[in-house]
């Protein structure tokens, strides 16, 4: 079989204990100085000092090698933008406010369900190649802006259609926002009859638990029907308020409970017993000018584990996970490292794939070769794109910043 060889001068490995890292673990990346890689097909086969010769050798002395990011939380499907929104919070309009009016989520609803498939997929699209030029390799992607069967499934074939060498992990989120004049409760029914008809379609079911959205009580109803339909539960929780919404990921058995700005200490504890992944979207509250961050921190301290995500959407509009550490190291004071593990192995971990987000034997070579001496320019120097070339499934995609294939 033909052999693809990286040598590089840094080789950040991330050992996987087959759980996501917790606590200190997070620095432990299995850093390899002057190394080699050897992929053959789809895999991984040896990783060690010492470079090596292949039938196809790609020269990384001086760089940095990484696993690809795994983007754990996105909004890729949608239509329209809202960069006016943004001005209307600069005036002194809260997200919330906005979404009262019927704008935020509700007007990218009503763009949505007015556009063509056709449409949806050519932005996704777009937005895919802007991802993999930036090092993302694997995203999940949620439905949540039809709010309707029709629209729903479409958005979910959209994302189960897609052909790119970004990997997608669909997640069903028909309960994202309550349609204005419509009854929680019912609409939570409702939802519920929809995800039983398009379950096949997606591995996750995720709601927007927030003061003002849904409940703790609709959404632990909600999310153990998707559990009984065989859907793993994920939950946007304490984005704005802590209302209780980590019990109900604790309940329902989630893999992740994304967002987490206001989680109270107990709530930290909650998550760190069960295991489940705090996903936080620091890009959320930098675009809504907040100054609170997620307590990267505590989480760290009391072995929850943590992973990272952009949260794309077109509130929160970044395809580039490079953005989204730099925001973790300067906003939530995690070290590089930690940010590292939380982009790649946990990230994996948060949507419950553990053949990747490591460079280790036997791993998917889902691989980046960053144009950087070391990892730590990675929370260091920021605003630019530090990813020079993008292997994917043992194939390279991305050379010298464009795509090749
Ligand atoms: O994760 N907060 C809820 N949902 C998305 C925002 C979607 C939107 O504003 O369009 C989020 O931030
Ligand atoms: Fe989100």
């Amino acid at each position: 079989m033909q052999r693809l060889v990286i040598n590089a001068s840094e080789i950040v490995v991330v050992p996987d204990p087959g759980r996501p890292r917790v606590g200190k673990e997070m620095r432990d990346l299995g850093i390899i100085r002057d190394g080699h890689i050897i992929v053959e097909g789809e895999r991984i086969v040896e990783v060690g000092p010492g470079f090596e010769r292949g039938d196809e050798v790609i020269d990384a002395r001086g760089k940095t090698v990484l696993p690809g990011f795994v983007d754990p939380h996105t909004h890729l499907i949608f239509a329209g933008t809202r960069e006016d929104e943004m001005m209307m919070r600069l005036d002194g309009l809260t997200y919330m406010e906005i979404l009262k009016r019927g704008g935020g989520i509700l007007r990218t609803v009503r763009a949505t369900r007015e556009a063509s498939k056709e449409e949806l997929e050519e932005q996704a699209r777009r937005r895919l190649d802007t991802m993999l030029l930036h090092g993302t390799t694997t995203a999940e992607a949620k439905s949540g802006y039809g709010l309707d069967y029709e629209t729903e499934r479409k958005m979910l074939e959209v994302i189960n259609g897609m052909k790119h060498p970004v990997d997608l992990v669909p997640t069903f989120l028909g309960a994202h926002a309550l349609p204005p004049g419509r009854d929680g409760d019912e609409f939570i029914d409702e939802m519920i009859d929809v995800m039983s008809r398009v379950r096949h379609l997606a591995k996750f079911a995720d709601i927007f638990c927030e003061r003002g959205v849904f409940t703790p009580e609709q959404s632990r109803r909600y999310l153990m029907a998707a559990r009984e339909m065989g859907l793993v539960p994920k939950i946007h929780a304490d984005e704005i308020a802590d209302i209780g919404c980590s019990a109900v990921a604790v309940d329902v058995g989630a893999i992740s409970a994304d967002h987490m700005v206001r989680t109270c200490d107990r709530s930290i504890k909650a998550l760190a017993d069960a295991g489940i992944v705090a996903v936080f979207l620091p890009g959320t509250p930098y675009v809504l000018f907040h100054t609170e961050f997620p307590r990267a921190r505590k989480f760290i301290e009391m072995r929850a584990p943590v992973a990272i995500a952009t949260d794309l959407n077109p509130n929160c509009f970044t395809e580039n996970m490079q953005m989204i550490i730099s925001l973790a190291v300067t906003r939530m004071r995690m070290h590089v490292d930690e940010a590292i593990t939380a982009a790649t192995l946990n990230a994996a971990y948060a949507l419950g794939l553990g053949d990747r987000g490591s460079i280790q034997e036997g791993k998917l070579a889902d691989i980046i070769v960053l144009n950087a001496p070391n990892r730590l320019h990675l929370g260091y120097h920021f605003g630019v794109n530090l990813v020079d070339t993008v292997i994917k499934r043992g194939r390279v995609v991305v050379k010298g910043q464009r795509h090749v294939a």
